[in-house]
């Protein structure tokens, strides 16, 4: 759809498209969805995210969000969180179909498919919204055609949380494109502060080794095995610490290695 489709109140700013909002999809009192139009001109690798407004006001307020849906598609899908006040999530978790969103055009990250070198198996860590980044990663075929094996972990707090993880990862065998890799895919759930077959921190599990054993795969390896991890600070310092503890090594898009980190979400 053409940017001059959208109907603001306020003049655009520069630099910055204006998309058409084409489905919500409300999860929890704290979770929802969207997809909106996608430019023409709109290029990313999946994994990467951009930065995201609402046209309210004369300088809109920009927070990161990984698009969510693969670079192949059509249209584009963010997972959010409904923060009370917050001054983007406020407004967002309002949005209904035909609403206009705001992208700045430029997309970056670190959780792509060439800041790692090649390995047999991609760990993707996640907890909460953190998940967004790997659902685009899990629907592009390249990861695929990469790693023989994919294990995405999400950790929250309460089973509800993991309704988007779920429904994903079980649609995936439907689809047209990723459906005959999805057999390579294991989504690893657990939580921490509700009752479920899996519980605790993916950082307590891995030290443990009880993921491990619950999935049947041998211990994290730097030959073997390549990790990407999405969460809160504190996840990401704590996950990155037991990846180095496996021998893992950092990597960035200059200088591809065994594991990558996304730090755009971080306060
Ligand atoms: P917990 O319930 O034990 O704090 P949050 O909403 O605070 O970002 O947490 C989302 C999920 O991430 C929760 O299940 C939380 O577990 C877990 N978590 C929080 N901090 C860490 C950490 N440092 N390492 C691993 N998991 C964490």
């Amino acid at each position: 759809m053409l940017d001059a489709a959208a109907k603001t109140d306020f003049p655009i700013p520069t630099g910055v498209f204006a998309q058409t909002v084409t489905e919500v999809q409300h999860y929890t009192d704290s979770l929802f969805r969207f997809r909106m139009t996608r430019p023409d001109t709109f290029r990313f690798r999946s994994g990467e995210f951009v930065m995201i407004g609402l046209p309210n006001a004369e300088k809109p307020v920009f927070r990161a969000y990984s698009v969510a849906s693969p670079n192949w598609d059509e249209e584009l899908e963010f997972y959010s969180i409904k923060v009370p006040g917050g001054p983007l999530t406020e407004h967002l978790q309002k949005i209904k179909e035909g609403d206009t969103v705001l992208m700045r055009k430029k997309p970056t990250g670190t959780l792509v498919n060439d800041a790692l070198l090649p390995g047999k198996r991609l760990w993707m860590f996640s907890t909460g919204t953190g998940f967004a980044p790997f659902a685009s990663l899990i629907r592009d075929p390249e990861t695929y055609e990469k790693f023989e094996e994919v294990i995405v972990t999400h950790t929250c707090r309460e089973v509800a949380e993991l309704a988007y993880s779920q429904e994903l990862v079980a649609s995936l065998k439907d689809d047209p494109l990723c459906g005959e890799f999805a057999g390579g895919l294991h989504l690893y759930a657990t939580v921490t502060r509700e009752d479920f077959p899996f519980k605790g921190r993916i950082t307590d599990l891995m030290a443990s080794g009880k993921v491990f054993d619950d999935l049947g795969v041998p211990p994290i390896h730097p030959e073997t095995d390549r990790g990407m991890i999405c969460g809160s600070m504190a996840m990401l310092k704590d996950t990155k610490a037991t990846l180095e503890g496996f021998g893992l090594v950092e990597g960035s898009n200059s200088k591809p290695d065994t594991f990558v980190v996304e730090r755009a979400f971080v306060d």
